[in-house]
């Protein structure tokens, strides 16, 4: 009997997008608005799903207080008030779309958790937008 528990939490980031092998003008027609060069900035709602068995000792899938400090160490410590382009070194060759983020938060969440455990990573980066990516 497989459950899956979910923890959300939330980071504000600055990002661009845009290809730097683009002219200004290509990079203005695919990204819009999203290839200011001054940048913008996004109010992130992040969802972490954890599936597994329930672990009979302890009635849990997962110690959420684990997952929530797994999530605020390797995360929100690395994306909250940052400039995704600039301060955080995963975007330094990768554009920093929705879909980005939530492969590399992913990547950074996967050897933290139990590889018997499924994870899915939720991202919202307007209340409407949201991407999901389960590896
Ligand atoms: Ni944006």
């Amino acid at each position: 009997m497989k459950v899956k528990v979910s923890r959300k939490a939330h980071f504000n980031a600055a990002h661009r997008l845009f290809r730097a092998d683009w002219s200004f003008e290509k990079n203005q027609e695919v990204f819009g608005k999203c290839n200011n060069p001054r940048f913008h900035g996004h109010n992130y709602d992040l969802i972490v799903s954890v599936t597994g068995e329930i672990n009979q000792k302890t009635g849990y899938v997962m110690d959420m207080k684990v997952l929530k400090d797994l999530i605020k160490e390797n995360i929100e410590e690395t994306f909250d008030h940052k400039n995704l382009n600039l301060d955080v070194p995963d975007f330094k060759n990768l554009n920093p779309t929705a879909e980005n983020i939530a492969v590399v938060i992913w990547n950074k969440l996967r050897p933290h958790i139990d590889d018997n455990k499924e994870i899915e990573v939720v991202l919202y980066e307007t209340p409407r937008n949201f991407v999901t990516y389960s590896g």
